[in-house]
């Protein structure tokens, strides 16, 4: 009996530390997705409402290099001739003079080819050759960057956006998308699985919807959650719609580096009365990103190569990220684009006079 009691009772320390082991094993799996503690806390609504933003000041640190805005070129010469009498091949920037039209040039290949220079886009032997993909699409470039910062200041502002702003001095942008191949769930089921339900960065590593810019940044989806039939007809268009939206709206977040409260009050997602004007711009920002990725990006889709282009054939495009990189402001507002007028961007005197929108 004795001895039976000893063995009875022996494995229980063991089972105890082994439940202890797997408690702290659960505690360090899913306390892993957490980040570390202090955070700081910023209010950004009135008091009482809980619209705080919430800041891991190590990431912020970590992130701060990224959004340092090189040194611009000295300003060039405004006199002599202009490009278009001296240049055979100039169609977007002929009105410059060429000292303005040269400062141009070295900006973008520091920009977008600083390892490559001018060869990235130009044909040595000839200048005015337009052989290179690279030249046709940084023409198409020139002509949306003016576009931005001339016609979408109601997202822009005077800070406005040059080549860097999304290049930062890579070929190709860090953040871009393509459309989604369509995924179907295996031969027993029925349909695209919608990219859901895996992993992914763009839906910060939730079940969301992978693609949601396909609807919204490029089609006119309407961004609801709500239905507005009754339940249960009809309902499933507005899950999938709703599912598409709360991944775009991870997508905003995560850009932005910001939490849900920097554009909503949270007690009704849809409602806008006393959300802060941020959730404005970035109604324009969606607008915005629409209209460069339809009437810019894909209008390039004969010039880029095959090896450049999406699983299903279609030119890279931008969204939120593109621009923004983690910042609620690219490069945390620096204006860069005021030493660029030739892009569009408004000289220092003009944005003091821009009235605010
Ligand atoms: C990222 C692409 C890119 C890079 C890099 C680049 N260029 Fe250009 N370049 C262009 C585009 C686009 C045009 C046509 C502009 C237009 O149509 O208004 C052009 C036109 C020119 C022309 C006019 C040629 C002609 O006769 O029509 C000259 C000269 C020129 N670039 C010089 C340079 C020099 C010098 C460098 C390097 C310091 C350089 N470019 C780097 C894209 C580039
Ligand atoms: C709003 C963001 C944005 C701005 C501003 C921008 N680009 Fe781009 N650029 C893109 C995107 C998105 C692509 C497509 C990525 C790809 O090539 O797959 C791209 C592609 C390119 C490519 C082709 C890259 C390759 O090898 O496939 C060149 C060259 C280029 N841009 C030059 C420029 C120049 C020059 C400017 C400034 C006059 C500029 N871009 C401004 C977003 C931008
Ligand atoms: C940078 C601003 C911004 C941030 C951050 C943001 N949203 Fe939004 N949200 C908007 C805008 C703008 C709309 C309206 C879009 C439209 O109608 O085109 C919207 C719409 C919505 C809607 C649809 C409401 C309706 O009318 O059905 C929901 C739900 C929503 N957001 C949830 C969220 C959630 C959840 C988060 C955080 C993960 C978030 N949003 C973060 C700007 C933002
Ligand atoms: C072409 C580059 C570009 C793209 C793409 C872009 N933004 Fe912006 N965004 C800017 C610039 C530049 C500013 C700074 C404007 C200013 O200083 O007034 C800005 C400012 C904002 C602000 C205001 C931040 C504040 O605190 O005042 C919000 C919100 C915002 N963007 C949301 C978005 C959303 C959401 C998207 C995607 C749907 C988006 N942006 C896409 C360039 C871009």
């Amino acid at each position: 009996m004795k001895q039976h009691h000893h063995t009875s009772s022996g494995p229980r320390p063991i089972t105890l530390s082994l439940l202890k082991g797997l408690t702290l094993a659960v505690a360090v799996t899913v306390l892993a997705g957490c980040e570390r503690p202090p955070m700081e806390s910023v209010q950004h609504g009135y008091r009482g409402t809980g619209m705080v933003q919430v800041y891991n000041p190590r990431t912020v640190e970590a992130a701060a290099d990224k959004h340092v805005v090189p040194v611009a070129e000295p300003q060039a010469d405004d006199s002599g001739p202009k490009a278009s009498a001296v240049y055979q091949n100039v169609k977007v920037l002929g009105d410059l003079s060429v000292g303005k039209f040269t400062r141009v040039m070295v900006a973008m290949t520091s920009w977008v080819a600083p390892k490559e220079g001018c060869v990235h886009c130009h044909n040595p032997a000839n200048f005015a050759d337009d052989s290179k993909y690279t030249k046709v699409v940084s023409r198409k470039m020139i002509e949306m960057t003016q576009h931005i910062n001339q016609d979408w200041q109601q997202h822009v502002g005077s800070t406005g956006v040059t080549c860097y702003t999304c290049h930062r001095g890579q070929n190709v942008p860090s953040d871009i998308w393509t459309k989604l191949n369509p995924q179907p769930y295996g031969a027993n089921f029925m349909g695209d699985k919608a990219g859901q339900n895996e992993p992914n960065p763009v839906a910060n590593l939730s079940s969301l919807p992978v693609d949601p810019f396909t609807p919204f940044l490029l089609g006119n989806e309407p961004i609801r959650v709500n239905g507005n039939t009754a339940l249960p007809s009809g309902n499933r268009q507005s899950i999938k719609q709703a599912e598409a939206t709360y991944s775009l709206m991870t997508h905003i977040s995560t850009s932005l580096g910001v939490n849900c409260t920097y554009c909503h009050n949270t007690q009704s997602f849809s409602n806008w009365k006393g959300n802060p004007p941020q959730r404005l711009t970035a109604w324009y920002g969606i607008r915005m990103a629409r209209d460069l990725n339809v009437n810019y990006m894909e209008t390039l889709v004969e010039a880029f190569p095959a090896h450049r282009k999406g699983a299903l054939g279609d030119v890279a495009k931008l969204n939120c990220a593109t621009c923004h990189q983690g910042a609620y402001k690219p490069l945390n507002g620096a204006p860069m684009a005021q030493d660029f007028t030739e892009l569009g961007g408004l000289a220092k005197v003009l944005a003091a006079n821009v009235p605010k929108q």
